[in-house]
C-alpha cells in the first residue's frame, strides 16, 4: 500500500465561514439580479468564483509584509522582486503593475494599434477587452481538441500551428505586433501548452518576423503539466522548465494573483530595450513610478517570496492533485466535467448537465445559480454571458462550450470542502431534468457585461 499524498504545509491561522440556508440564498441571489458577482462574501459558503488573489499566503510571505520598504523610488522590496522575476523568468527587464490587466494595458498601449491582429490560444476576457478597445482583433488558434470535452489530449491549450501559419502568411505585413500564448489557457479550461508547441510557435514567429509574448498568469502550473506529461522534461526541475518556456518568448504579462500566490499584483517582463522604454512611460502614467507600479513595497516582497514557493514541485503537486480530486469525485458521480482536469479549476459541461435549458437562456449561469442556492457554492459562468456580444454586429457570441468554472483558490480549502462541493453537484445532477428554463437579460454594460449584468428568471 502506498502512503497517500499530503499537503506540504500546515494551517497557522483560520478564517471562519458564515453558514446560510437555501431560503436565505434564494432571496440574496434574487436581490443580486441573479449575478453571482453581486453577492457579498458572507453570503457564500465555499467561494470558487476565482483562484485569482484568493489564495493563502505563507508565514514567509507574511514576514515579507513586515519587511516591506515603502519608498517611492528604488525600494529594497522592488529590488528583491526584480531579482526574483529576472531569476525565474530569465527576462532582462521588469515593470511591476497592480494586476494582470494593468500589465496588458501598459504593454498593449506600447504595441497594439487600430487594425492590428493578435493571434493566440483563446485569449482571456480582459486581454481580449484591451485588444478590442484599441480597435484591434484577437484571432483564436487553439487546437480543435480543446473544444471536445471528452478528448484526453494532454495539452489542450496548444496552438494549431497550421492555422497560425495561415494567419501569418495572409495578414498584411506589420499588422501582427505579436502572437500571444496563454499558459495555462484559462478560457479553454485551464489546459496547458506543451513546450514542443511553444517551440514550434517560436520558430513560426521567427520565420514571419513577429514577436511572441506569453500571458503567464498560471505559468508554474503549466510547467508542472509539462514535467509530468512531456517525456523530455520528466527529469527537469520546475524552475528549469519555466526558464525554458520563457526563453522562447520576447516578453510576458503576469497576473501575480494566480501563480504568484499574492492577493494583488502583476508585472511585465521583456527583453527589448525600446519596448521597455515605451512601456515604462505608460506604466508611469497608468500605474505609478516604475519601481512600484501600483504595488506597495510589502506586496512586492510577498510576491517575490510567492514566486519562489509557487514554482516548487511539492507545492504544485499538492495544488494540482487537490483540483483533480474534485474532478475525479465529480466524474465518479457522472457529473459531466471537462477532461483532462484543468490546473486551477474544474469546468462543468452545462450543455450536458442541463440540456433542457436553451442556450439563449444562459444555461451555464442557470446551473451556477442553482449550485449557489443549494449549497452556497459560488462558481462562475464561462459561457454566453462571458463571451459577450460581437463588437460590430452586437449579436450574442455563442461559444463552443457552455461551462461553469469552479476555480480552486491556492492553499485555502481542504479536501473535505472539495467533497462538499462534489456532493452538492451530485444532488443537483440527480434532479437536473426538472430544469427547463433559464434567465433573460434585464440590463447589461456595453463591454465585459458578465461582471454587472442584471438577469430575470425566464
Ligand atoms: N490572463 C489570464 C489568463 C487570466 O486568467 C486573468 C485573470 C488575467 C490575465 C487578468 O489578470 O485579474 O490580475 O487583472 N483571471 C481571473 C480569473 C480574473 O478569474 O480567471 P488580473
Amino acid at each position: 500500500m502506498q502512503l497517500p499524498y499530503i499537503e506540504p504545509y500546515k494551517i497557522k491561522m483560520v478564517e471562519s465561514i458564515e453558514q446560510s440556508t437555501p431560503e436565505q440564498r434564494k432571496k440574496w441571489i434574487e436581490d443580486a439580479s441573479y449575478n453571482l458577482f453581486k453577492l457579498n462574501s458572507n453570503q457564500v459558503v465555499i467561494d470558487l468564483i476565482t483562484d485569482s488573489g484568493t489564495g493563502a499566503m505563507s508565514d514567509k510571505q507574511w514576514a515579507e509584509i513586515m519587511l516591506g520598504d515603502e519608498s517611492y523610488a528604488g525600494s529594497s522590496s522592488f529590488l528583491k522582486l526584480e531579482k526574483t522575476v529576472k531569476n525565474i523568468t530569465g527576462f532582462k527587464y521588469f515593470i511591476p503593475t497592480h494586476q494582470g490587466r494593468a500589465a496588458e494595458n501598459v504593454l498593449f498601449s506600447a504595441l497594439v494599434k487600430k487594425g492590428d491582429f493578435i493571434p493566440g490560444n483563446a485569449h482571456f476576457d480582459t486581454t481580449k477587452g484591451h485588444i478590442e478597445y484599441r480597435k484591434a482583433a484577437t484571432l483564436d488558434c487553439t487546437i480543435k481538441d480543446a473544444f471536445d470535452v471528452e478528448t484526453d489530449h494532454p495539452f489542450k491549450g496548444n496552438i494549431d500551428l497550421e492555422k497560425l501559419e495561415e494567419i501569418l502568411v495572409n495578414t498584411p505585413k506589420g499588422k501582427i505586433p505579436f502572437v500571444l500564448i496563454t499558459i495555462t489557457c484559462n478560457t479553454v479550461g485551464g489546459q496547458p501548452v506543451s513546450l514542443e508547441n511553444i517551440r514550434s510557435v517560436r520558430s513560426l514567429c521567427n520565420q514571419y518576423k513577429v514577436n511572441l509574448f506569453i500571458d503567464g498568469a498560471r505559468f508554474a502550473e503549466n510547467a508542472y503539466f509539462i514535467k509530468i506529461r512531456e517525456k523530455e522534461f520528466v527529469n527537469h526541475s520546475i524552475k528549469e522548465i519555466v526558464k525554458e518556456m520563457f526563453s522562447l518568448a520576447d516578453g510576458m504579462t503576469m497576473s501575480a494573483k494566480k501563480d504568484g500566490i499574492v492577493n494583488m499584483g502583476g508585472f511585465i517582463a521583456l527583453n527589448n530595450p525600446d519596448t521597455h522604454e515605451v512601456c515604462s512611460n505608460f506604466a508611469i502614467m497608468y500605474e505609478g513610478f516604475v519601481t512600484y507600479g501600483g504595488m506597495s513595497g510589502r506586496d512586492m516582497g510577498a510576491l517575490s517570496q510567492g514566486l519562489i514557493e509557487g514554482t516548487s514541485f511539492d507545492y504544485l503537486q499538492s495544488r494540482i492533485r487537490q483540483v483533480s480530486y474534485l474532478g475525479q469525485r465529480l466524474d465518479e458521480f457522472n457529473v459531466p466535467v471537462l477532461k483532462p482536469f484543468g490546473g486551477h479549476a474544474i469546468y462543468i459541461d452545462a450543455t450536458k448537465f442541463v440540456p433542457n435549458i436553451p442556450k439563449e437562456e444562459y444555461r451555464a449561469q442557470a446551473l451556477a445559480i442553482e449550485l449557489y442556492i443549494i449549497a452556497g457554492i459560488r462558481g462562475v459562468e464561462i459561457g454566453t454571458l462571458l463571451a459577450d456580444r460581437d463588437p460590430i454586429t452586437r449579436e450574442n457570441r455563442f461559444p463552443k462550450l457552455e461551462m461553469v468554472r469552479l476555480a480552486i483558490p491556492r492553499r485555502t480549502y481542504t479536501l473535505s470542502q472539495m467533497e462538499y462541493v462534489a456532493v452538492a453537484l451530485k444532488i443537483i445532477y440527480e434532479t437536473r431534468n426538472n430544469a427547463k428554463s433559464g434567465y433573460t437579460i434585464k440590463w447589461e454594460a456595453p463591454i465585459m457585461r458578465h461582471f454587472s449584468v442584471k438577469l430575470t428568471k425566464k
